[in-house]
């Protein structure tokens, strides 16, 4: 159950990032031409998906990794270990925020007045959760399931 859940966390990073960073050129390209919203805003719906599913992954793993649950037995010790706090407190929290800014960037950009509003702010919203992406993925891990 771990290994499977851990397995598919890791390989949904892959399609968030690359949805993700569809969904950026679209809206930059949407600002500086005169593109309609709609075509952007598929890919930028299905970035939100793959982020909602990456999400329940997320919390799955969190409630059945050995590593989280040993980690809870002396929580002093965890937070005081950069290495366990980052799966503990950093990851959850820098993730859990990134798909609430996005899902609400989302929203925030379908209501704006015009195509142009529109995309100028999907524009901001992507950028920056896939900087938090960017930042909240353990890099040291395996790049795909399976290695190392
Ligand atoms: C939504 C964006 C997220 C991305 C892109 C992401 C990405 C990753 C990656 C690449 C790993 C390493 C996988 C491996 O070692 O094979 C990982 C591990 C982990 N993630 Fe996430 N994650 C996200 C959200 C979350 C959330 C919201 C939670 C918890 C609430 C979470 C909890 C965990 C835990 C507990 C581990 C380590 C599990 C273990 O080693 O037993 N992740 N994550």
């Amino acid at each position: 159950m771990h290994a499977a859940l851990l397995h598919s966390h890791n390989l949904l990073r892959w399609v968030v990032l690359v949805l993700g960073a569809l969904a950026l050129v679209r809206a930059y390209q949407g600002v500086s031409g005169d593109r309609p919203y709609a075509a952007a805003r598929r890919v930028g719906v299905f970035f939100v998906a793959s982020l909602h599913l990456q999400l329940l992954l997320g919390l799955a793993l969190f409630l059945v990794s050995p590593m989280i649950k040993l980690a809870m037995t002396d929580m002093r010790a965890t937070m005081s270990d950069a290495a366990t706090r980052f799966f503990v407190a950093e990851h959850p929290t820098l993730m859990v925020a990134a798909v609430v800014l996005m899902t609400i960037g989302g929203i925030v950009a379908k209501n704006a007045a015009n195509d142009a509003a529109k995309h100028r702010k999907a524009l901001v919203f992507i950028a920056i959760t896939m900087l938090m992406l960017l930042f909240g993925i353990p890099w040291q891990r395996a790049l795909l399931p399976g290695m190392g």
